[in-house]
């Protein structure tokens, strides 16, 4: 790799600069947040780095910041860089013409939508829906909402009416944000439809702005329903006008994010906004070793953290061109992102290693005649990445050149906790490596016991509060205290498990609770339960995963049917059908095996252990089974496993 240049003050340049900056960030943390949050705009400055009590819990960055996150994304530099593309937009279909925003454009596309807003009586504080595809006007969107200061609850398109309607009415959101419909590859999505569907049990919705993507026909309510385009030109017969940015204590929230739990229900993870601001372009630049005009091009949907922290907070804050693309990765064909790297002189990179597993399968002809010359950084995020994706990534695709980055992080750290950085720490295939600056790990036993020293493993916590840590569960403090600090007290517990080696670096070895990876997506294998269960006929059910070539985890269902199964494969996909339905078809089970019961404990517990180990097809140990109420639905389970 290039020698790099610093850019950033924060921004480490050596292997021995991380060293330093990890030890200050550690030793004295008020200075080493402090410092790198003097170079944000302030309305005013903080009284207080941190305070923090994880037995309470409570976390507070930055106590006392006024501050809005839109005007340091935005305005903060439309005097030096105004004109430089702040995001470029790829569409689904590569015939249609792509967008390029530069930070002028989109600022002002932003001040204009938040007019859009306030006109149609969102205030400070109030929770905003949105559900959109991967077009600007999400982008626009989210930071119009930051703009005013209300709370954006963004829900990937793949979720079913049903699972909106749940976080509208958790979120109590009044205000939808929606498309006619999105692309995704050869379908395409009816997205106010779905919002239609919803809304019947959601009655406090008073507003649906609907934006023109796809222009097929939506079914619009006079007084409900109003269209982006037509209140845009309100707003535009109006004149051209700065909207003043809110001004935001620094730990109002900026967003709600519903993800999966071991609970049956999401919970919505709440990010504050200073500390999410100073944290996720910190370790933007710093992860990626991003060079300002590098395009950054992040294959995330927006509907998941990563969208959130990194194609558009994290690189806006730090003035970066972030590539946004509608569509997938294998339409038309297999040769999308390359083309996009190609056609957009790419320079960093950050995919899941389900897509690169994807896409490994169809060999190098899909890579013949692309150019991938300006490649300089690989990343990935989501799940382990096995040695052979990331061989293939580094040997195919970077052309042993680029260093790759694998980046630990949930949804409820904000920002990434566990990564080298580009070419400036050492890489090791299928490791995340070395903590960022400001996180302290550390493994604990089943007891709480920390384990010290390295070549060991055990439960991944992390010990003191870093930035961007969520700050609460929307409307439930006592859930946030219930999973995240309750479990090992003082620490934050974060559901992983993870060897250290005898040099120190970290290897994420997977989930250690009942939630699910499947293609890098989190789902709770309760919630997937819950959706079985509400089939007609199912008594019971059980969901565990099991390893997949493609997906990294497969989602296997044993069902309890309450009278015998006559046509297995109609009952099978009708399941699917209600799966689809309750939650979205990213929940859909690959496998359903009908049993007549599940292994239960004399407690009524069912042994999950026996029920993955059937699922990966590992029989020969079943360990102790002298505690089933029954032992021999074992054999059942067992000959009548799913190939
Ligand atoms: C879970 C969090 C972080 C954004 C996308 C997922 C797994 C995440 C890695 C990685 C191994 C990883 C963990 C984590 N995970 N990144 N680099 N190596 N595992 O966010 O939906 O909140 O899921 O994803 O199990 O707990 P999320």
């Amino acid at each position: 790799m290039e020698q790099t240049t610093r850019h950033y003050p924060y921004q480490v340049l050596t292997a021995e600069e991380y060293e330093i900056a990890y030890r200050k960030s550690i030793d004295d943390p008020e200075a080493f947040w402090g410092d790198v949050a003097s170079h944000f705009a302030w309305r005013r400055k903080w009284d207080n780095v941190v305070t923090s009590d994880f037995t309470v819990p409570r976390t507070e960055w930055f106590g006392n910041a006024r501050l809005n996150i839109a005007e340091n994304c935005l305005d903060r530099h439309l005097n030096t860089i105004g004109n430089r593309p702040a995001i470029i937009w790829e569409p689904n279909d590569p015939d249609t013409h792509y967008r390029s925003l530069t930070y002028k454009e989109l600022y002002k596309k932003v001040c204009q939508f938040s007019y859009v807003l306030r006109n149609n009586g969102v205030k400070k504080g109030d929770r905003v829906c949105i559900y959109m595809g991967m077009i600007p006007e999400l982008a626009v969107a989210m930071l119009a909402c930051a703009r005013i200061g209300a709370v954006h609850t963004v829900i990937f398109g793949g979720f079913s009416a049903q699972s909106i309607a749940d976080r509208l009415q958790d979120a109590k959101a009044e205000i939808i944000v929606t498309a006619d419909g999105a692309y995704r590859g050869p379908k395409s999505i009816p997205l106010k439809d779905v919002i239609d569907d919803a809304l019947p049990v959601c009655p406090f919705v008073k507003r649906v702005i609907v934006c023109t993507h796809l222009r097929n026909p939506v079914s619009m309510i006079k007084g409900r329903d109003v269209w982006w385009e037509d209140e845009i030109k309100k707003v535009e017969t109006q004149g051209w006008k700065h909207y003043a940015a809110e001004e935001m204590d620094a730990e109002d929230p900026l967003f709600i994010l519903y993800t999966s739990g071991s609970t049956g229900k999401p919970k919505g993870v709440v990010h504050s906004t200073a500390g999410y601001m100073v944290y996720t372009c910190y370790s933007f630049v710093n992860v990626f070793n991003y060079q300002p005009g590098d395009v950054f091009f992040c294959t995330a949907d927006m509907g998941w953290i990563t969208g959130h922290s990194y194609l558009l907070y994290g690189a806006l804050l730090s003035g970066a061109t972030s590539l946004m693309y509608e569509g997938i990765p294998t339409w038309p064909d297999a040769g999308r992102m390359w083309n996009i790297v190609d056609k957009h002189k790419v320079n960093i990179l950050y995919t899941a290693p389900t897509a690169l597993r994807s896409l490994m399968s169809f060999g190098r002809e899909p890579l013949a005649d692309k150019d991938l010359s300006s490649l300089k950084v690989l990343g990935t995020v989501g799940e382990p990445i096995n040695d052979e994706a990331w061989q293939w990534y580094y040997k195919e695709i970077g052309k042993e050149r680029c260093p790759i980055v694998d980046t630990w992080w949930q949804t409820e750290t904000g920002g990434i906790m566990i990564s080298n950085m580009a070419g400036i720490t050492p890489a090791k295939p299928t490791y995340a490596t070395l903590p960022m600056p400001g996180v302290e790990l550390v493994l604990v036993n089943e007891k709480g016991h920390v384990l010290p020293g390295n070549d060991v493993s055990g439960i991944l916590c992390i010990r003191s509060a870093w930035p961007s840590l969520l700050r609460t569960t929307y409307n439930d403090h006592e859930k946030y205290y219930r999973n995240y600090f309750a479990p090992y007290p003082g620490m934050y517990f974060t559901g992983d498990g993870a060897y250290r080696d005898e040099n120190g670096l970290y290897r994420i070895t997977g989930r250690i609770d009942d939630v699910l990876n499947v293609s890098g997506h989190r789902i709770g294998s309760a919630e997937v339960e819950n959706a079985i269960n509400m089939h007609t006929g199912v008594t019971e059910s059980a969901v565990v995963g099991y390893p997949h070539e493609i997906k990294g985890e497969g989602i296997y269902a044993y069902v309890v049917y309450e009278k015998p199964v006559t046509d297995a494969d109609l009952i099978r996909r009708d399941i699917l059908q209600t799966v689809s339905r309750v939650i979205g078809p990213i929940a859909r089970p690959d496998k359903v095996q009908f049993v007549s019961a599940l292994p239960k404990t004399r407690s009524g517990k069912i042994m999950r252990r026996i029920l993955r180990k059937i699922a990966e097809s590992d029989t020969t140990n079943l360990g102790d089974l002298t505690t089933l109420t029954d032992p021999t639905i074992v054999d059942e389970l067992t000959a009548g496993r799913i190939e």
